[in-house]
């Protein structure tokens, strides 16, 4: 599970820093990459030496080097991070992290970091029952932190209690744990709808719309990757995929995406309908090009489209989960809660097209979700994977 994953070791002013040490030799042999951010104080316990010896990496400790000026960049370090573990994590640091206070590179580090932190307190017993240190470690589990609880066992103090770190093969573990692909979509089939639709004008022409698909590939592999076979149908992107649990089926228009939509449904056991299908087409398509002289003024007449998500509402079977999206502009929620109730839905996930970031054609996107016992839950800017895993989350729940 942590083959290949970027793992960065910070390190602080703890007698257990000794256990940084074999913490890097189990992280190296499962495959991960290790670079180590030190405290001062952290150096006094261990040096630098050993630890980017077992690393093969440079320690990394000040914000510049004072031979050659050099600046370590850490926001670089944080983006490079598949996670970030504190081990061992000291009073002082976890007081730090808990409120900003960037007075060194491990903080700064942190601060930067978008990866999942996780933090192994090591401290002597009453530090760690003290008030100051739980609301601490509250604050930093609130903002999404995880916490390697510590061991009960002998202390540096020779006390006996809570606050030994826990040991490098238990954190080992607990890393390994959150990289595992979770596979609680076994046996689920998924049929998942993406991307713009092209409605014919002419030989050369067509009505379209500035969805990229990019959300509904994310979460085509998001399913796939919890281990549900899914069929992608999928209008004109350019996203390529590739993996052995999605089957592409590329169309152009609603009514192509409409049948193939419909055929498959029945053998699914969840439609998640994110495509942005265009509501109307020409009424009638010219066989040639039209040419700019054949008149003034052209006129195209439209006539709607088929609804793929009403029409699967009509005949959904108990059991069968459907999903649908509303990208509004006013009144988001009064706006998606009647779609979702026309459409025959089980959650509606709500884009704005106020929020920044969120919509077409970005990585990231903003989200509420509607759920048919009219249950709204809000979430955070995010990647469009991690959003995906959040709609994913919610479809499991339904199983
Ligand atoms: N949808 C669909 N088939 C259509 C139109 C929409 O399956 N012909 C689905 C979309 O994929 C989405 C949901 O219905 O999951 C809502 O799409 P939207 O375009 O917001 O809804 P409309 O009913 O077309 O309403 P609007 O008047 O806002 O366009």
């Amino acid at each position: 599970m942590l083959d290949g994953k970027n793992i960065i070791l910070g390190v602080t002013g703890s007698i257990a820093a000794y256990k940084a040490a074999y913490l890097i030799r189990l992280l190296i042999k499962k495959g991960a990459k290790v670079k180590v951010v030190i405290t001062p104080a952290g150096k006094e316990f261990i040096t630098p030496l050993t630890l980017s010896t077992l690393s093969n990496a440079p320690v990394i400790s000040d914000f510049f080097s004072n031979r050659d000026g050099t600046w370590n960049s850490h926001v670089d370090l944080g983006l490079w991070a598949d996670t970030m573990l504190i081990a061992p994590a000291t009073a002082s640091t976890i007081g730090k992290m808990a409120n900003g206070i960037a007075d060194n590179m491990l903080i700064t580090t942190y601060l930067s970091c978008k990866a999942p932190v996780f933090i192994a307190p090591a401290m002597d017993l009453d530090m760690f029952a003290h008030p100051t240190t739980q609301q601490n470690l509250e604050r930093l589990r609130s903002f999404g932190n995880h916490i390697i609880e510590p061991a009960e066992g002998e202390l540096a103090s020779h006390l006996t209690g809570k606050g030994r770190m826990e040991e490098p093969e238990n954190i080992v573990r607990v890393l390994e744990a959150f990289f595992s692909p979770k596979e609680d979509l076994q046996k689920k089939k998924i049929v998942i709808t993406a991307g713009p639709t092209y409605e014919k004008i002419d030989p050369v022409r067509f009505i379209g719309n500035y969805s990229s698909g990019k959300m509904g590939f994310a979460l085509a592999k998001v399913c796939a990757d919890r281990g549900a076979e899914v069929v992608l149908i999928t209008g004109p992107v350019n996203q390529t995929i590739d993996h052995p649990k999605i089957k592409r089926v590329d169309v152009e228009s609603a009514d192509q995406m409409y049948e193939v939509t419909m055929n498959v449904f029945p053998t699914v056991d969840a439609a998640i309908l994110c495509a942005a299908v265009a509501d109307f087409k020409p009424a009638v398509r010219s066989d040639e090009k039209i040419k700019r002289e054949s008149s003034n003024e052209l006129c195209l007449r439209l006539t709607p489209n088929r609804d793929i998500a009403a029409s699967l509402g009509a005949i959904k079977k108990s059991g069968q989960v459907l999903v649908g999206f509303a990208l509004e502009t006013n009144d988001e929620e009064r706006h998606a809660t009647d779609k979702l109730r026309r459409k025959n839905l089980d959650f509606i996930v709500l884009n704005s097209l106020r929020e920044q970031g969120a919509g077409f054609r970005c990585d990231t996107n903003k989200i509420s979700i509607i759920d048919k016992f009219g249950v709204v839950t809000h979430f955070d800017l995010k990647q469009k994977l991690d959003v995906a895993s959040d709609i994913v989350d919610k479809l499991a729940t339904l199983w």
